[in-house]
């Protein structure tokens, strides 16, 4: 039996040489390699022989086929190079012919504007921080200091599951979160970019969009503090010559409570049709960390202070980009896309 192995290795070596193409080394594949090859056949005709000299014999096919198979990638391999020069040569393939362009893919616009705000603010020293997009009345609602029968609710009609259960409408859901996770130690630095969902839906206002929450709680913290973190934002975010100014409002978990606008950025400030003649556009919500808040979430606000602030990304992304209409951010129409 060791000599029929010799006998067939003698032979392939002798046959692969003379194979001259493709089709004659599929042939010796077939015929030594194959079901009903030769080597096939001396593995079979094994259990014929004694026990003893199995072990001896299996070791010297398994070499065999182990050359065979590796004489035979070399042969192909070589016939290949052959026929693709042969391929080349005569012209059949044009190698001058420039090569097929990939599309190259890029961030939505969206993606774009939310991870530079996570950037300027992750430089400024805040960590990032996430909650649940589905989420409860109590973090939504009731521990920012909007209980049952607020007004305030009506200001953002909610996708409720059930009573207690709701898509969150913002992203200050977080800031409880946070506060309750690190309580009573200070400071408390984060930002919360996410989904936010209102039953709103038009040329500016989609039922699910983002936000970005940031908070801040430490001791001493005042008004300047957030004022110093938005101008330093808002010139990262928009240069360096964009005004900025805090207009009194109500949030019932800030108190005082002030949104933000910046100078138009389409007139520069003289007034035109996109910030109604007015020369400002909003840009945020922001405030004081109201005392309740801060007890209820277990600081002392006699030890601590804090301020808050949340910002639409589409609304930052359309007053960067001069974009009018909301929607074309979820059309998924690459034209628009594309553009950035
Ligand atoms: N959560 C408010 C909104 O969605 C924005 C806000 C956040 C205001 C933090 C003040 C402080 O309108």
């Amino acid at each position: 039996m060791q000599e029929e192995l010799a006998r067939i290795k003698e032979e392939a070596e002798r046959d692969l040489r003379h194979a001259a193409n493709l089709q004659e080394v599929e042939a010796w594949r077939i015929k030594y390699l194959g079901k009903k090859g030769l080597l096939t056949r001396v593995l079979r005709g094994m259990g014929n022989l004694p026990p003893e000299q199995r072990p001896q014999v299996g070791r010297l096919a398994n070499e065999l086929r182990a050359w065979l198979e590796s004489e035979l990638a070399r042969r192909h391999e070589a016939l290949r190079a052959v026929e693709r020069e042969k391929e080349i040569t005569s012209g059949a393939i044009d190698v001058t012919l420039p090569g097929r362009p990939l599309p190259r893919g890029r961030c939505h616009p969206l993606t774009q504007v939310l991870e530079e705000t996570v950037r300027i603010f992750v430089q400024m020293g805040f960590a990032v921080a996430e909650g649940p997009e589905v989420e409860l009345d109590y973090y939504n609602f009731e521990a920012l200091n909007i209980p049952k029968d607020h007004p305030a609710r009506d200001m953002q009609d909610s996708f409720y599951i059930d009573d207690e259960v709701l898509l969150r409408t913002h992203t200050s859901p977080v800031q409880i979160r946070v506060m309750e996770q690190t309580a009573p130690r200070v400071p408390v630095r984060i930002i919360a970019p996410g989904k936010v969902y209102r039953r709103d839906d038009d040329a500016t206002h989609a039922p699910m969009f983002h936000q970005i929450e940031g908070l801040l709680v430490d001791r001493g913290i005042s008004f300047a503090h957030l004022k110093g973190t938005l101008q330093a934002f808002v010139e990262q975010m928009f240069g360096a010559n964009r005004r900025m100014r805090f207009r009194p409002s109500y949030f019932p978990f800030t108190e005082p409570s002030a949104e933000v606008d910046i100078s138009c950025v389409v007139c520069g400030g003289v007034g035109c049709r996109v910030c109604g003649q007015t020369g400002w556009l909003e840009i945020l919500g922001s405030g004081m960390v109201h005392p309740r808040v801060l007890a209820m979430a277990g600081y002392d606000p006699q030890e601590v202070s804090g301020f808050a602030f949340g910002m639409g990304v589409e609304r930052v992304a359309m007053l960067k980009y001069g974009i009018d209409d909301l929607r074309l951010f979820y059309a998924n129409d690459l034209r628009f896309l594309g553009q950035f």
